[in-house]
Order: structure tokens, then C-alpha cells, then sequence
């Protein structure tokens, strides 16, 4: 099978614990794909710096720089361009992506969400203020989802969810740390089904094709 070429797009903040997931099963075979690039904000964030370690080539884009958001849409579309991706998976990556990413790379965009969407998603819905509100609300189950992303925050097409237990005495941390590890694993398999051909959305729905 042919490798598919990745660009994961990491935000100022990122650890890029799904990103490094990404990359290993790249490098194992556990995806038929490679890395080709990560695309991030600043040279110094943690994400950035764990991709330069794993030697894979990184660019520095940040949206602040360019007055005009159009501007930078283009040079992220030149970057994409450049180095021939065929997904692009957000990893912890914090910005609506602008219109003219969307519409080139439709249904070829990936995000993964700490929550089961539609649970606790949604603006503002991003790192501990997930698991705080799903403890808050007193859900029983959390977990993640892979989706495709289209124009707004989390409401593409869910490709993938995987549950996990909300126990009596979690915390945001605890509760955090059980869903990451769940994360790293329906990434990497929602990737490689990608890889497959076997991802096929019908409107909001996306089926799984068998072997
Ligand atoms: C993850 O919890 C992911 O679900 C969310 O951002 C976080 C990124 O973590 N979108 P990491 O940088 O991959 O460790």
C-alpha cells in the first residue's frame, strides 16, 4: 500500500503527546503514512521542539504576523502544497482554520476532541475546561472523538469515539490522563483507516468501510 503524507498542525502551547503518537506509528507501520510535516506557531513550543527531536521537518507560521488572516491561509495552503499532504491532522492546534483550507482539503482534515462530541464541545471547550465540565455535569462516561473538520468548532463528521468510565472520585487531571491514552489509540486508528480508503462520509455520517 502506498504511504499517505501527514502535516499536523500544532498550536503555541501543544506537548504533542498525539502528535508523537502520530509519528511512532508512522514509523511501526501501525499507519501506512509518513509525517512530512509539522506545522506550528513558534519555534520554542514544546510540540515544535519534540518533532525537531523526532527529525521531522517542522514550519514556523505564525497567524499574528500576517495583518491580513487571508495572507496566512495562502501560506499555510503554499506550505500544505510544498510538501504534497494528503491529511492534515490537528493536534491540539487551538484556530478555526479559515474557509480557503476547508474547501481544499475538505473531508482530508482530521481533529481529535477529549470529549464525546456532541458532549462538551465547541468553543471555548478545549484542554481542562472539558474534563471540568464533564465532572461538573456528573456524566458516567467520557472519552474522545476523531472527527473531520469543517467550518465551525467540532461539528464535522465523527469518524471515530472511544468511551471511557467517569469514576466517582476523578479529577480534571485524572479524568484527562485516562481519555489521553484512548486518544493516542483512535487517532492513530482513524488515520490509518483513512489511509485504507475506507472513510466515506455521507452528509454528517461517515461509514467504515470493511476490508
Ligand atoms: C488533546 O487533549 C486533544 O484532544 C486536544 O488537544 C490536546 C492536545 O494534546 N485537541 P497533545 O498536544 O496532543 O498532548
Amino acid at each position: 500500500m502506498s504511504k499517505i503524507k501527514i502535516a499536523i498542525l500544532v498550536s503555541g502551547q501543544g506537548r504533542g503527546s498525539n502528535m508523537q503518537a502520530i509519528i511512532d506509528a508512522c514509523r511501526d507501520g501501525r499507519i501506512s503514512g509518513e509525517v512530512v510535516a509539522v506545522i506550528g506557531v513558534k519555534p520554542d513550543a514544546p510540540a515544535i521542539e519534540r518533532a525537531a527531536a523526532a527529525g521531522v521537518r517542522t514550519f514556523i507560521l505564525n497567524p499574528k504576523d500576517f495583518a491580513d488572516p487571508a495572507d496566512y491561509d495562502r501560506e499555510l495552503l503554499s506550505t500544505l502544497a510544498s510538501v504534497q499532504a494528503d491529511l492534515i491532522c490537528l493536534a491540539g492546534y487551538m484556530r478555526k482554520l479559515g474557509r480557503p483550507i476547508i474547501d481544499a482539503y475538505r473531508n482530508r482534515i482530521m481533529n481529535i476532541h477529549p470529549a464525546l462530541i456532541p458532549m462538551f464541545f465547541g468553543q471555548g471547550m478545549y484542554g481542562h475546561h472539558v474534563h471540568e465540565a464533564a465532572i461538573e455535569r456528573g456524566v458516567k462516561v467520557s472519552g474522545c472523538t476523531v472527527h473531520f473538520v469543517d467550518e465551525d468548532y467540532d461539528t464535522g463528521p465523527i469518524i471515530l469515539q472511544t468511551v471511557v468510565p467517569v469514576e466517582d472520585d476523578d479529577t480534571p487531571d485524572t479524568l484527562a490522563a485516562r481519555v489521553l491514552v484512548e486518544e493516542h489509540k483512535t487517532y492513530v486508528q482513524a488515520i490509518q483507516l483513512f489511509a485504507e480508503g475506507r472513510l466515506v462520509v455521507e452528509g454528517r455520517r461517515v461509514r467504515v468501510l470493511p476490508r
